[in-house]
């Protein structure tokens, strides 16, 4: 086991950007970069000992720098996804947050916790804690909120911690948005992939992808994955919702509460199998339908729609403007904790 830290560039103010890694030995190798908290890359062993890294990423700060709409690898805060028209209320107070997508606010504006350079300090071999305090205001949100993210390394897998506390009523919705595929990035389209979500109902949205606020049944559309299902089977099917996204990009209702089974994703051709657990209430699928061929990834091929896929496990996006939904307010005093984990193993 070992944690290595080293120079990663510099950000045009001249901060400088570490990249610390993670390893265990005949096991996973996980690098990430004080920049956005970004998991840059995952290396993970198939079943004859192979070593691929399994997230779309950069070899450069540069890279990251310039694609950063598309969130590769990332953590995202204040909010993940969509905040209608960047408005909410909260106690009675009307909030009006930075838009940066299409008049809403998307993954906590312009400057959000992605652009940020956290601080970072390692744990121990296998875990290292990133933090970040953001001021009250910042990007339009109530409170100030100081963040803790820990990457541990796992036998077999990496999980991650968040905890927030705040001085002032706020809202908070966090996740990773690493994009996955298990065949190696740049190696083409995760269409072939095969995808279980554990869960039973999702919640549509309207054209700017923001949700319409229903709960509908996944049964009997293209979004039912509760069987195995190849990831292209149905991405053309001409459904109204993935007509409206481009492809899959939904906020699933996952089935349960606390730490459990929320998605198993598998590649056939490498026998690699990540399983997603979590104790948040929903997880975004997104099949990198954004992705244009615009950006040369790690390994020096472009990435294009398809070519990997995203598992966000969160709260329900724009939850805050629909009172029906598991809520998102953190209040002084409490404690935001949550869990998730990747597990890889071969099938
Ligand atoms: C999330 C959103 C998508 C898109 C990506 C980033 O997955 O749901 O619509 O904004 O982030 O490109």
């Amino acid at each position: 086991m070992a944690l290595i830290a080293e120079p990663f560039g510099a950000l045009p103010d001249g901060s400088p950007v570490i990249r610390y890694t993670l390893s265990r030995p005949g096991g996973l190798t996980l690098r990430v970069l004080t920049y956005g908290g970004i998991v840059q890359s995952l290396e993970v062993p198939d079943a004859r000992g192979r070593v691929v890294n399994v997230v779309l990423g950069f070899a450069s700060l540069h890279g990251y720098l310039a694609a950063g709409d598309a969130y590769f690898g990332c953590l995202v805060g204040r909010f993940a996804n969509r905040l209608a028209g960047g408005r909410f209320s909260l106690d009675g107070e009307n909030y009006a947050v930075d838009v940066n997508a299409g008049g809403n606010c998307l993954h906590g504006g312009s400057t959000g916790f992605d652009k940020r350079l956290w601080s970072a300090e390692p744990f121990n071999d296998n875990e290292l804690r990133l933090t970040l305090t953001s001021p009250d205001g910042d990007q339009g949100f109530p409170g100030r909120l100081n963040v803790e993210v820990t990457y541990c390394l796992l036998e077999s897998g990496v999980r991650i911690g968040y905890r927030a506390t705040t001085d002032a009523p706020t809202v908070i919705n966090l996740t990773n948005h690493s994009y996955f595929n298990l065949a190696g990035e740049g190696s083409g389209s995760v269409e072939a992939h095969t995808l279980v979500i554990d869960a039973d109902e999702f919640t549509p949205v309207s054209r700017d992808l923001i949700p319409t606020g229903e709960v509908a049944v996944v049964a009997g559309t293209p979004l039912d994955l509760r069987r195995k299902t190849a990831v292209g089977a149905h991405l053309r099917d001409p459904h109204r919702q993935l007509l409206a996204a481009r492809g899959y990009d939904h906020n699933y209702v996952l089935r349960g509460t606390g730490l459990r089974r929320a998605a198993r994703l598998a590649d056939p051709t490498t026998g690699r199998v990540l399983e997603v657990l979590t104790d948040q209430p929903g997880l975004q699928l997104y099949t990198g339908n954004f992705l244009d061929g615009s950006h040369v990834g790690i390994g020096g091929r472009a990435y294009r729609q398809g070519d990997g896929l995203a598992l966000e496990t969160q709260h329900f996006p724009d939850s805050p403007n629909h009172p029906a939904f598991p809520s998102t307010v953190l209040r002084p005093g409490q404690l935001f904790a949550t869990s998730t984990t990747w597990l890889f193993h071969t099938d």
